[in-house]
């Protein structure tokens, strides 16, 4: 028999709870023993109670799960940093495995518990961290291991992508969808994580550890959320045959890694730019694989429990063996992060100017000026003396073009530079 001490039992440990009793027979034929849920860490008792757990398995303090030698696997769903990251470690060093969904721990911790995982011989798992259901983690370790990784572009962040899906198919504004979203449901009541990109920069900073082999945490990744996009870049975007997405960008470009969240225009054939909604993908490139592309429900309740589960899945057939899993850290190398100004992308401006003949002239003289060759501008005007001028780069140096940003933003020709937006997924 296989016992589980559940920490939390919100929204993806009631889920954990479910998934143990709906599938439990084959859960057991997998792992070869019985599956049980053994004692619950949970406040609110009455989340318990509802899923029929019985009171003498809830408890209050985690001495009681990290005392209990019955207990083989600890599943912490409780979220955030403290107090996880010591239950996590406390678990471990009792010899317990465990599982996580917590992606906030893992981005800024993961090498700590890591650590603690392989002084302990314990096994460590965490594949509903990043994309929820979408199995992710596993293949980059493992089915994907005979590949240099080139690249993970993902969209990692539902609340994100149905906002910008809204804005794009319905032509609202930014403020209007995400208060919609948070009606239905679709956005928490604190949205700041989701729509600054911090949710998407843990979810890649962990990607790309596993990708490229090397630590990367959150404070290595580069990141820019939505709330400055409209939908007027929106439409600007379709008609020059793109869609905007949040992406999580991991590369490795001469042996330094680029980690970055930011809203980019994303060409309307890439595998991504159908992917809309809540839902999430992982697009990857590797040397021998080629393009691969994993797709699905990056959150909620079911889908969260179904990357849990298969962990513990995994776990009971380890115990089985009397072994640990093979994979356990994979960051034995250390890579340079690329600094945002030395990447190397095109890059679409949205600026408001003065119409009168020669400001066309003095805008291009200072990007030229810049090494910033542009690749095509369009201009409406907007009224007498006014005019909106959209235009994309070549490919440049992120540093060049914000010096000729910021040289623009000075003259007073140049009324508002209103947007800038990264390119994504296309070839010079
Ligand atoms: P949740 O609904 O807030 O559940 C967490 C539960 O843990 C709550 O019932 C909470 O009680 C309880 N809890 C927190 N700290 C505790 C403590 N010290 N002692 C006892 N109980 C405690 O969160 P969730 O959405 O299930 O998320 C759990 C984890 O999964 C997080 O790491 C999250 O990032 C990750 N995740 C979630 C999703 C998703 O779709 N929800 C998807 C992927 C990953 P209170 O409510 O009283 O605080
Ligand atoms: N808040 C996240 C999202 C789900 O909107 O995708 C949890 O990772």
């Amino acid at each position: 028999m296989i016992k589980i001490g559940l920490l939390g039992c919100g929204t993806v440990g009631s889920g954990v709870v479910l998934l143990l009793q709906e599938n439990r027979a084959a859960i057991e034929a997998k792992t070869g023993s019985e599956v049980v849920l053994s004692k619950v860490l949970e406040r609110d008792r009455q989340k318990c109670r509802q899923l029929g757990i019985a009171d003498n398995m809830i408890v209050d303090s985690i001495d009681e799960i990290i005392n209990d030698e019955s207990i083989d696997i600890v599943v912490e769903l409780i979220g955030g940093i403290e107090p996880a990251l010591s239950f996590i470690t406390a678990a471990m060093e009792k010899g317990k495995h465990v599982v996580t969904a917590n992606k906030d721990l893992i981005a800024e911790h993961g090498e700590e518990v890591f650590t603690a995982a392989a002084r302990n011989g314990v096994d460590f798992y965490f594949e509903a961290s990043v994309g929820g259901g979408i199995p992710i983690i596993y293949p980059l370790k493992q089915s994907l291991a005979g590949n240099k990784i080139q690249e993970v572009i993902g969209i990692l962040n539902g609340t994100t992508n149905y906002i910008l899906t809204k804005m794009s198919q319905e032509g609202r504004d930014f403020g209007e969808v995400l208060r919609e979203a948070q009606q239905l449901g679709y956005a928490e009541s604190d949205p700041t994580a989701d729509i600054g990109g911090l949710d998407a920069a843990r979810k890649i900073a962990i990607l790309s550890s596993i990708a490229f082999n090397s630590r990367v945490t959150l404070d290595d990744v580069y990141v820019e959320g939505i709330t400055s996009i409209t939908a007027k870049d929106i439409l600007y975007a379709l008609e020059l045959g793109f869609v905007i997405k949040l992406l999580a960008i991991a590369k490795e470009t001469e042996g330094k890694i680029q980690a970055r969240v930011h809203p980019a225009f994303l060409p309307a054939g890439h595998p991504l730019a159908s992917v809309n909604g809540v839902f999430n993908a992982v697009f990857v490139r590797g040397n021998a694989v080629g393009e691969v592309m994993h797709f699905g429900r990056g959150a909620g309740q079911m889908p969260t429990a179904s990357a849990v589960v298969g962990d513990i899945i995994e776990i009971g057939r380890n115990m089985a063996f009397q072994t640990i899993t093979r994979i356990g850290c994979t960051c034995y190398e250390e890579k340079e992060i690329l600094p945002i100004g030395e990447l190397r992308a095109q890059y679409y401006v949205r600026m408001n100017v003065t119409d009168r003949p020669g400001v066309l002239a003095g805008i291009a003289g200072v990007f030229g000026a810049n090494q910033v060759s542009i690749a095509s501008v369009i201009q409406k005007s907007s009224s007498a003396e006014k005019a909106e001028l959209k235009l994309i780069t070549h490919t440049v140096k992120e540093k060049y073009l914000q010096d000729s940003l910021q040289t623009l933003k000075g003259m007073d020709i140049v009324a508002q530079i209103n947007n800038v937006i990264r390119l994504e997924g296309v070839e010079e």
